[in-house]
């Protein structure tokens, strides 16, 4: 794999993802809104940036073409299926063999067999309703984008993102099949990290047709399923 693209560049994700491909040699392009260009500055001409929406066929299109794989930041702005109208773009036009990557939160579900806390299960569909009324983010449109995804029988990996801090990098995050696991119960991961498990899957064909849920390799549940296994191999 030689070449990607990074749908949503410009973003925190979408810089630590070039930041992350750059160092591994991949040929970088990528697609942000043209008021977010300027804060690609630092990477030069290092990548080659297609100014314009997420949700526009023609700029994905030209991005996409030619790369082996597309990672793709899934953010459901507005109540215009802004993330479902880049998902399709995304698994429409990308060559026929790319690894397509797609982020978002432990929100979304593949199979519906998540275990979810109180502030999953309450204050995300409170605080969505409210960002849907203010016309602000439309998260069932976050779920129409993975469900078109998981339909999908292109090469695609959907990844699950717990809370995330800033700071440096932990190393590549654990993952489980499903929220709920035990050890996902820190629900914290750095962004670099997500950033770098995004990267990551491009290589990795056991993710193909998974949806990964992600958490920091140095959280405590993370290190305590690691001592179970020590314990009990
Ligand atoms: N934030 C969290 O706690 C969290 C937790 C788990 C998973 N995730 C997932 O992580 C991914 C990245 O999320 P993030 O919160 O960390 O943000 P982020 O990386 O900063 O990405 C936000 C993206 O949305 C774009 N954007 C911002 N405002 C927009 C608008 N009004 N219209 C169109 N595009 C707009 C940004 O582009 P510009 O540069 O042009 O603004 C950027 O590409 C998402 O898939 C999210 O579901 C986030």
């Amino acid at each position: 794999m030689k070449r990607i693209c990074i749908i949503g560049i410009s973003g925190k994700l979408g810089q630590y993802m070039t930041d992350h491909a750059l160092s591994l040699g991949y040929q970088v392009t990528g697609v942000c809104r043209p008021e977010s260009v300027g804060k690609l500055a630092r990477f030069g001409d290092r990548i080659t940036v297609f100014p314009g929406r997420t949700d526009d066929r023609d700029v994905i299109a030209r991005a996409v073409a030619g790369c082996d794989g597309v990672l793709t930041v899934l953010a459901p702005w507005g109540v215009s299926d802004y993330a479902s109208g880049t998902a399709r773009a995304v698994l429409d036009l990308a060559e026929p063999d790319a690894r397509l990557i797609f982020s978002c939160g432990w929100h979304i579900s593949r199979d519906g067999q998540d275990r979810y806390d109180w502030k999953l299960r309450w204050l995300v569909p409170i605080a969505g309703a409210i960002a849907r009324a203010l016309r602000l983010v439309d998260l069932n449109d976050q779920v129409r984008a993975t469900n078109l995804i998981f339909g999908s029988d292109r090469l695609w990996t959907v990844v699950r993102g717990s809370d995330l801090e800033e700071g440096e990098s932990e190393g590549l995050p654990v993952w489980s099949r499903h929220v709920g696991d035990p050890v996902l119960a820190s629900n914290l991961t750095r962004r670099t990290d997500f950033a770098l498990f995004m990267v990551h899957a491009l290589t990795d064909d056991r993710l193909i047709h998974e949806a990964p849920a992600i958490v920091s390799r140095a959280s405590p549940s993370a290190q305590a399923a690691k001592d179970s296994a020590i314990l009990t191999a």
